[in-house]
C-alpha cells in the first residue's frame, strides 16, 4: 500500500480524525498503519487517554494474533498524535469525522473544521445516517465534503460506503476512494445521499424489528439471536450486534431515517429509547441487552 498521490493527483499524507471512540480509533489505527501521519482530536485529555488505550489495545491483539509485526505496531503508534485543539489539525490533507452520531454536534465539528484546515483540504464524515448535504451545508466547501462510512471494527471490515452529495465534486469523490481503496485497502461502494446510505437503511429496520419482537414478549433475547445465527448463519444476532454497535448510534440512526422518510419501520421503538435514557448503551457502558464483562472495547 502506497501513502500518495491519490485521485487526481493529490497528496493525502497528513490525515485528521475528529472523535476517538469505537470508530474514530479504529479509523485512526487503520491509517497510521497505512504509513500516514495521523492526528486525533478529542474533547479532553481523559478521552484522548481513552481513545489512545483503545487504539494500544487494538494494535496489540492485532500483533497477538500474527498479522502486524512488533516494529508495524510500533511505528503505528508512533505516527499518532493526539489532540484537544482542533487548531492543531491545520495541517491537515484529509479530516475524518467520527464523533458522536448527533447532528447538532457535527454541525458544529464541521463549521469549525471549515475554519481550521487549508482551502484544498477534505472534510469527510463516518456518519451512520445524516445526510452529507446537512453537514457540508455548515462549512464554505460543500463540494470537498464527502460521506466515508467504515464499518466496525474497522481494522478487520474492509467495506466502506463512499457518499456523494448534490454537491460533492467528482474531484472529491474520485480522490476519496482511491484513498480508502489505495492508501486503506479497502473495498468501496458507493452510496447516494439519503439518510441510511446503503447498508444501515437495510440493517436498522432489522435491528429496530428485533428489538419490537423482544419488547412484544414474543421470544427472548437468546432465542431471537439465536433464532438468526443459527437459522441464517449470521455471525452475530441483531441484539448482539446492536450492542455492539451501540444502542446510542442505533438510535440515532434510526431517528436520521425516521426524519428523512417518515416510515414506521424507521421509528425507534420506545425500549430502545428507554434503554438509551437509561445508560445502557451496549458494549461501551458494560451493558444493553447483554451483560458484558470487560473493559470495552
Ligand atoms: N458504532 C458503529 O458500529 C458505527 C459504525 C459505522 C459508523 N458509525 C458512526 O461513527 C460515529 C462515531 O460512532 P462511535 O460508535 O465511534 O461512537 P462512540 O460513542 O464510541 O465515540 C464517539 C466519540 O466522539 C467523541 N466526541 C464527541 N464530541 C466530540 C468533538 N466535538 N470532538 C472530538 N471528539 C468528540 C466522544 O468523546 C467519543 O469518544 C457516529 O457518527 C456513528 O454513527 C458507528
Amino acid at each position: 500500500m502506497t501513502a500518495a498521490p491519490v485521485g487526481t493527483g493529490r497528496t493525502i499524507q497528513r490525515v485528521g480524525v475528529v472523535g476517538c471512540g469505537l470508530m474514530g480509533s479504529g479509523i485512526a489505527e487503520v491509517c497510521a498503519r497505512a504509513g500516514l501521519d495521523v492526528i486525533v482530536r478529542e474533547v479532553d485529555t481523559d478521552a484522548v487517554a481513552a481513545g489512545r488505550a483503545r487504539i494500544v489495545k487494538s494494535l496489540e491483539r492485532a500483533r497477538r494474533k500474527g498479522k502486524l509485526s512488533d516494529e508495524a505496531a510500533e511505528s503505528a503508534l508512533a505516527r499518532l498524535r493526539f489532540a484537544t485543539d482542533f487548531a492543531d489539525l491545520a495541517d491537515c490533507q484529509l479530516v475524518l469525522e467520527a464523533v458522536s452520531e448527533s447532528e447538532p454536534l457535527k454541525l458544529e465539528v464541521f463549521s469549525t473544521l471549515d475554519k481550521v484546515v487549508a482551502d484544498d483540504a477534505i472534510l469527510a464524515s463516518n456518519t451512520s445516517a445524516i445526510p452529507i448535504m446537512k453537514l457540508a451545508m455548515a462549512t464554505r466547501r460543500p463540494e470537498q465534503v464527502v460521506g466515508l462510512h467504515f464499518f466496525s471494527p474497522v481494522p478487520v471490515l474492509t467495506l466502506v460506503e463512499l457518499v456523494s452529495s448534490l454537491l460533492t465534486s467528482d474531484d472529491t469523490a474520485d480522490t476519496t476512494q482511491a484513498f480508502a481503496e489505495d492508501v486503506l485497502g479497502k473495498r468501496v461502494i458507493r452510496a447516494r445521499d439519503r439518510a441510511g446510505f446503503i447498508v444501515n437503511a437495510l440493517l436498522i429496520p432489522y435491528l429496530i424489528s428485533a428489538i419490537r419482537m423482544l419488547e412484544s414478549g414474543f421470544a427472548t433475547v437468546e432465542d431471537i439471536d439465536s433464532g438468526m445465527v443459527l437459522g441464517c448463519n449470521h455471525p452475530m444476532g441483531p441484539l448482539a450486534l446492536a450492542d455492539f454497535i451501540g444502542l446510542d448510534t442505533t438510535m440515532a440512526a434510526a431517528e436520521s431515517m425516521y426524519e428523512e422518510f417518515k416510515e414506521p419501520l424507521y421509528a425507534p421503538p420506545p425500549l430502545l429509547s428507554r434503554m438509551v435514557e437509561a445508560g445502557l448503551l451496549g458494549r461501551k457502558t458494560g451493558r444493553g441487552f447483554y451483560v458484558h464483562d470487560g473493559a470495552w472495547p
